[in-house]
């Protein structure tokens, strides 16, 4: 019996894969590449070992998914497949219902028709919209200021309602905070295209030479330093939190939702400063305008994750921007 893995040649899927085949599963990916190479799986064998087997497959695809149901014998699946860039999703909102949305309705009725009822879905601290006060907890009302965010909403509605609908169903909806780090061998980890719309690997390409500066997006929000607070998590520890949660879906009866973050908030000063002092490298920044959309501080209540999943995150900030630095310094040109 495998556990499926979509879009696991992606960022958060390979790590989870590598923590996965290492408890002892076996792991099945599905990734149409649109945002990995093959390469991935490549080094996850040289991580684990073991060299995952591999679907290239758009989970658009109903009747391709279909036949990878029949081939395989199925127990779970993690669901990371979809896009994710905020930005491209107000440019581009059909793509990224369609991507996002359709693709999920399309596993689900696959997942349904073989009878495969265990299904952990990735989310997003973004589903808790702007008006939230920090912690985050997962009782608060769900709103979106974006298509992808609110490709987040949908789908956890429909999750909600699809468990609803028959009990055999077990779904768990994971809402990431900011994952960051990379695997300590430095063989797999965040490969963004273009220019990073994110801190860390913004920094990471400032601090190789491949950009001149960051910008820090405001430093006149209501925080300690002025700059925006969010909360930070290594990626191994939110690969761990998905085995706490397949774990988990043995006992749990239809839907729950967990928060998978440290419960810390963290400064873009704190985080510059932080790399700077564990790598020893310095990272020039100038203090720009807010960016649109963001908002002062975010982080998680973690009570929940850590009282029914038994589940905490171990890694500090230290060692998250050790293992990012490490990652970008072996691979300067990714994969
Ligand atoms: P990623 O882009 O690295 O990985 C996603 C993978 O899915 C890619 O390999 C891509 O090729 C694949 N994919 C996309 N659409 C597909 C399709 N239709 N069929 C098959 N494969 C497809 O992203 P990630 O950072 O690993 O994120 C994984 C999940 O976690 C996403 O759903 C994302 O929205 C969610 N998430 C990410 C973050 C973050 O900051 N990285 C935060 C919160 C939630
Ligand atoms: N920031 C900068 N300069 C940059 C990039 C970011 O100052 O070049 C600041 C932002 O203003 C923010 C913090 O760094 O204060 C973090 O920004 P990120 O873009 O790294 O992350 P966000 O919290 O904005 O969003 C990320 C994902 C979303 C997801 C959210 C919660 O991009 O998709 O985390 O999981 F919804």
């Amino acid at each position: 019996m495998a556990i499926l893995i979509t879009g696991g040649s992606g960022y958060i899927g390979s790590h989870t894969a590598v923590e996965l085949i290492q408890a002892g599963y076996e792991v099945i990916i599905v990734d149409n590449l649109s945002n990995s190479k093959p390469e991935v799986c490549n080094r996850i064998k040289e991580i684990t070992g073991i060299k995952p087997k591999f679907y290239e497959l758009n989970l658009l695809n109903e009747a391709g998914l279909n036949q990878l149901f029949d081939n395989e014998v199925i127990e779970s699946v993690i669901h990371f497949a979809g896009y994710k860039a905020v930005g491209e999703s107000v440019d581009k909102p059909l793509a990224y219902y369609e991507n996002n949305v359709t693709s999920t309705i399309n596993l689900c009725k696959v997942m349904q028709a073989h009878q495969v009822n265990k299904l952990i879905f990735s989310s997003s601290a973004t589903v808790y919209g702007q008006d939230g006060i920090s912690p985050l907890v997962e009782t608060l009302p769900l709103s979106a200021t974006n298509p992808y965010g609110n490709s987040k909403v949908i789908i956890e509605n429909i999750l909600k309602d699809l468990s609803a609908s028959n009990p055999k169903w077990q779904i768990t909806s994971l809402r990431y905070f900011n994952p960051i780090g990379a695997h300590q061998s430095g063989l797999i980890g965040e490969e963004p295209s273009g220019i990073p719309n994110n801190l860390l690997p913004f920094i990471t390409q400032v601090a190789i030479g491949k950009m001149v500066k960051l910008a820090v997006f405001g430093n006149d929000y209501d925080t300690p330093d002025g700059t925006g607070v969010r909360d930070y998590i290594h990626v191994l520890d939110l690969a761990k939190g998905h085995i706490a949660a397949l774990n988990q879906l043995e006992e749990q009866k239809g839907y729950d939702v967990f928060n998978l973050g440290t419960g810390k908030g963290c400064s873009v000063l704190d985080i510059i400063s932080t790399f700077e002092l564990v790598n020893q490298v310095s990272v020039p920044y100038m203090v720009v305008e807010r960016r649109p959309g963001d908002i002062a501080a975010c982080y998680a209540d973690t009570h929940k994750a850590e009282q029914v999943l038994g589940w905490q995150a171990l890694y500090t900030l230290e060692d998250m921007c050790r293992d990012s630095w490490n990652w970008q310094k072996k691979n300067p040109d990714g994969y």
